[in-house]
């Protein structure tokens, strides 16, 4: 490899943790440093998995679980390819959900094992770091109404915090966690501080694999 790499950044956390707003924010503030930065996020409802996978959140189709569990990863693979070459282009990339998620929430359903749910994520790129935007259920409950997507109900969000917590115990994967209840910029200046050191970690590592 010549040159630097980019980092791979995970936002991840249970619904109403700010994700979305602190990857923005990431992102923006990484450019005005000069550094090339993009945004991604999973599911990517723009391809053709992605549309389905956006169907069976708006709760206008049915799959069944193991299935949509299985979409979701394809979601991931299909883009694995442009992930490894924007981070050997030197673009670090800020990504909004990944294959946390997809384990945490799938064995949030009855029936369901960690182990199994990880199964279809080996080997994707590794994240350099993940970082956990925490909140407790009552204080997300405080930030007002779950929308209408299939999974915003409390009493499921609890246990796929639970799940979250069990993944977190793996020292394999960079995890920090942020304590999500406080302003947008103190968030955002912890998060910044945190990429800014992985990104000088990772420059000259290769891109490793998860959970291999
Ligand atoms: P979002 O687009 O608002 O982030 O929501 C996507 C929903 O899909 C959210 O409830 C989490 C869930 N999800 C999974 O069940 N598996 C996955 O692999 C991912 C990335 C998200």
């Amino acid at each position: 490899m010549t040159g630097r790499r980019g980092a791979l950044i995970i936002l991840e956390g249970v619904d109403r943790a700010g994700k979305t707003t602190q990857c923005t924010k990431l992102v923006q503030a990484l450019r005005a440093r000069g550094r090339a930065a993009e945004m991604m996020r999973f599911p990517d409802r723009t391809t053709k998995i992605g549309q389905m996978i956006s169907l069976y959140l708006e709760k206008k189709i049915n799959l069944e679980d193991h299935t949509v569990h299985l979409l979701f990863s394809a979601n991931r693979w299909e883009l694995a390819p442009l992930i490894k070459k924007k981070l050997e282009q030197g673009v670090s990339l800020v990504v909004d959900r990944y294959a946390f998620s997809g384990v945490a929430f799938t064995s949030a359903k009855p029936g369901f094992g960690l182990e199994w749910c990880k199964n279809p994520d080996v080997g994707l790129p590794k994240p350099d770091l993940v970082l956990f935007l925490q909140l407790s259920p009552a204080e997300a409950a405080r930030r007002g109404k779950f929308g209408d997507e299939r999974y915003e109900r409390t009493d499921f969000q609890k246990t796929v915090l639970q799940r979250f917590e069990q993944l977190m115990k793996d020292p394999s994967v960079n995890w920090q966690v942020i304590d999500a209840a406080r302003s947008i910029d103190e968030l955002h200046q912890e998060i910044l501080r945190h990429s800014e050191a992985a990104i000088e970690q990772a420059a000259n590592q290769p891109v490793a694999e998860l959970w291999n």
